[in-house]
C-alpha cells in the first residue's frame, strides 16, 4: 500500500502499487481485496476500481461499514494487501452517440465512475474523447460528508449536480428529483443514456424513469460475494426473461456483471 487518505465522513482512498503492471483497465470492473491477516475476515472483499494512475498504481475509495473495509482502513503505508482481480465485466464502451450520458450515483456508488469519466474524456486511440458537455454526473447522499472526493469529480471539468436529502449541500433531495428538475429546466435533452451505482431502492427509481421514458439504462450491482470468480454462486441475480441473459433464471454478478443492462437483470 502506497498511500491512504481519508473521504467524506467515513470514508478513505487507499492507493496501491500492484506487484505486476497493468495496462489500461475497464471501468467498472472491480478487485477483491483484504487487509491485515490478523484483524481481517478471512473472505477478500470487492471493491469498484476507483482510479488508475500513469505510474501504474491503482486506488480504491472505500466506505467503511464493518471489519472487512476497517481492516482496510487501518493498512499501514508499507504494509501488503491481497489483491485479486481485475474481475467481471464493467461499463460499455462509451461511444459519443449524440446522447448526453447521465451518470446517477448515491453516496459510496460512485466509485465506478471516476475512472469511468477519466476514461471518456482521455479517448483512445480508437476512439476520440467525448465531449465533457455530454457528460453530466448527479451525486446524491443523505448529507455532504457522504459525497466522498465530490470536490475530485468536479476537478474533471464535467458538470456535476451535488444533491443531499438534508439539503446540506447542492439540490436539495434525491438523485432521481434532481434529474427530473433538469429535465423540467430544460437543461437535458429527452434522449440521454443513464447509468447508475448506489443503495438498490434509488437504482430501482432510476430504472422506473428509465422504462417510463424508454431510455437506456446500465447499472452496477453490489451484491455480497464470495469468491469474486464464478464459484461460490454467492452473488446470484435473477435475470429477466427478455434480457440478453434470459437464457438463465439467474446471472452470477461477479462474472455476468457488475454492471448490467437494466433490461437484464432484476433488482430484488
Ligand atoms: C462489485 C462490487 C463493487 C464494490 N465497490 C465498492 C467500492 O468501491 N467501495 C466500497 O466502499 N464498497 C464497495 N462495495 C461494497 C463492499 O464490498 C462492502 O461494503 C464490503 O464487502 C463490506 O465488508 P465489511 O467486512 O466491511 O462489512 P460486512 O461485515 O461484510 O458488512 C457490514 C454490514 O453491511 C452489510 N452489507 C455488506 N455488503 C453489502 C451489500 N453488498 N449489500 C447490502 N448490504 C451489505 C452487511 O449485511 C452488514 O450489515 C462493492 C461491492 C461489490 C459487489
Ligand atoms: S462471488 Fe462466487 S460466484 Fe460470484
Amino acid at each position: 500500500m502506497v498511500s491512504i487518505r481519508p473521504s467524506g465522513s467515513d470514508g478513505v482512498v487507499l492507493t496501491v502499487r500492484p506487484f505486476m503492471t497493468f495496462g489500461r483497465l475497464d471501468a467498472g470492473r472491480f478487485f477483491m481485496l483484504r487487509g491485515d491477516e490478523e484483524s481481517s475476515p478471512a473472505i477478500p472483499r470487492p471493491f469498484s476500481l476507483y482510479r488508475q494512475g500513469d505510474s501504474g498504481n491503482l486506488e480504491f475509495l472505500i466506505k467503511v461499514i464493518g471489519p472487512g473495509t476497517e481492516a482496510l482502513a487501518q493498512s499501514r503505508v508499507g504494509e501488503e494487501i491481497v489483491m485479486i482481480g481485475p474481475l467481471g465485466r464493467g461499463w460499455p464502451e462509451l461511444t459519443q452517440d449524440g446522447k448526453p450520458l447521465i451518470m446517477l450515483a448515491g453516496g459510496i456508488g460512485s466509485a465506478p465512475f471516476y475512472i469511468a469519466l477519466q476514461q471518456a474524456l482521455a479517448g483512445t486511440d480508437q476512439r476520440p474523447a467525448v465531449d465533457p458537455g455530454q457528460l453530466h454526473l448527479i451525486y446524491g447522499g443523505r448529507n455532504k460528508g457522504l459525497l466522498y472526493d465530490i470536490e475530485k469529480f468536479e476537478e474533471l471539468g464535467i458538470a456535476v449536480t451535488p444533491c443531499t436529502d438534508d439539503g446540506s449541500f447542492g439540490f436539495h433531495g434525491n438523485v432521481v428529483q434532481a434529474l427530473e428538475d433538469h429535465w423540467r429546466q430544460s437543461r437535458f435533452p429527452s434522449e440521454v443514456r443513464l447509468w447508475t451505482c448506489g443503495p438498490e431502492p434509488m437504482m430501482r427509481a432510476v430504472v422506473k424513469v428509465a422504462e417510463d421514458r424508454d431510455l437506456q439504462c446500465w447499472f452496477s450491482l453490489e451484491t455480497y460475494m464470495g469468491c469474486g470468480v464464478g464459484i461460490c454462486n454467492g452473488c446470484a441475480v435473477l435475470t429477466c426473461k427478455e434480457g440478453s441473459l434470459g437464457s438463465w433464471p439467474v446471472a452470477k454478478c461477479c462474472v455476468d456483471g457488475p454492471v448490467f443492462a437494466a433490461r437484464d437483470v432484476q433488482l430484488t
